[in-house]
């Protein structure tokens, strides 16, 4: 945990706007999630928060790594990059997998190399990835229920469980193997039963699959969509753990190996933000401050992943609703219309937790105020 006192003391030393990760608390988080899913191999979801430094602690700790884009891979590439080849490759074929469903051809070209596992959903992929790198491995995403988590994904991503075994076939036939399926039941899902059902979908479709006469699926890969605790509403990790590995237990042979992709769980709570009032005004009666970070920044959250991340001060005193502006000229970079602060001056630093997923992955330089500065800790 980094306090409060550690946290406005690196925000003075260093300057405003900071990005702050805990280094300690990623390691507690993987630790976690390894402890209660022992059957589970757990590839980070690096477009959660693609730092090399965050990847480079999940690569110490022995993490497999999930990634999405070509600069995602040689993220963490780079930690392989001086094994010897075959070493190199062995742990590429284990250790990643390529899980964005849809991908530019030169992506392909340049993949084709490593053989690594990547997923698909749809027959024209297939071609794609026949034509472009035979040499990978293919996982079926299917679409699942995505009921009740914060972002939904299901609209967009996996083939309609109905379409599953055709495609695997078509797989087989375009001379790929498909090893196995995956899913992912919407980010931050706190709705337990998605995993559930999801499950169960996938063990009909292996089931169908060897009944058509192929068999050669070896892996159930469950996605992301662990919930981070933001707060008390959240059930603990180990009350869905319990929930998930019954459901393995019940319906997946010991032979089929289990991944998941988790993003959100490893690096919400490992990041925090500290930025500066840079101006004040009452609007309409309200205390506004104007702060130099927003969501065109590292509050980016707000709107991307549909968070919320509490305002808060250092100064204490009696406190009055207040709102929270960022810095850009855009009326839509607010980061809260209704904060419980004390009577801010300008220069006081205020901060927030939690903001270590899909926040500054996704910040930007618009109206020329660049990212945070990041400071890594306990590293
Ligand atoms: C394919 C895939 N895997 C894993 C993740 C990580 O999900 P989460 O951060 O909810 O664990 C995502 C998030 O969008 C994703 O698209």
């Amino acid at each position: 945990m980094i306090t409060k006192a550690h946290l406005q003391r690196l925000g003075r030393e260093h300057g405003t706007p900071l990005f702050v990760v805990d280094h300690d608390a990623l390691r507690r988080n993987y630790r976690e999630f390894r402890r209660h899913l022992p059957r589970v191999q757990a590839y980070f979801a690096v477009k959660a928060n693609a730092l090399p430094e965050i990847v480079r602690t999940f690569f110490l700790e022995g993490a497999s790594f999930d990634v999405a884009s070509m600069p995602e891979f040689n993220i963490v590439y780079a930690n392989v990059a001086g094994m010897p080849p075959k070493e190199r490759q062995d742990w590429i074929w284990d250790k990643i997998i390529y899980a964005n469903p849809n991908k530019p051809v030169e992506t392909l070209q340049e993949l084709n190399q490593y053989k690594p596992l990547v997923t698909f959903d749809n027959a024209e992929e297939l071609l794609k990835i026949r034509d472009h790198a035979p040499q990978a491995g293919v996982v079926l995403r299917v679409r699942v229920t995505n009921t009740g988590a914060m972002v939904e994904l299901s609209s967009k991503f996996g083939a309609a469980p109905g379409e599953a075994v055709d495609l695997i076939l078509l797989a087989q036939k375009l001379g790929l193997t498909c090893e196995g399926l995956s899913f992912h039941v919407g980010s931050q899902t706190t709705n337990f039963n998605n995993y559930v059902e999801a499950l169960a979908l996938c063990s009909n479709i292996f089931k169908e699959a060897a009944d058509r006469g192929y068999r050669k699926m070896n892996l159930m890969d469950i996605g992301g969509g662990f919930p981070a605790r933001y707060d008390e509403s959240v059930k603990p990790f180990r009350e869905l753990a319990k929930v998930i590995n019954n459901e393995l237990e019940r319906l997946f042979p010991k032979d089929i190996q289990i991944l998941a992709e988790p993003g959100r769980f490893l690096v919400a709570n490992a990041g925090y933000t500290v930025s500066k009032v840079i101006g004040k005004a009452v609007r309409d009666g309200k205390p506004s401050y104007y702060i130099d970070d927003g969501v065109y920044h590292t509050y980016s959250g707000v709107i991307f992943d549909h968070c919320k991340y509490p305002v808060r001060a250092f100064r204490k005193g009696p406190t009055k609703l207040s709102a929270v502006y960022g810095p850009t000229c855009d009326a839509l970079d607010v980061v809260s219309m209704a904060e419980n602060l004390p009577e801010l001056n300008r220069d006081d630093l205020v901060y927030s937790e939690n903001i270590g997923a899909y926040s500054h992955a996704s910040s930007t330089y618009f109206n020329g105020f660049p990212p945070a500065k990041v400071v890594h800790v306990n590293t």
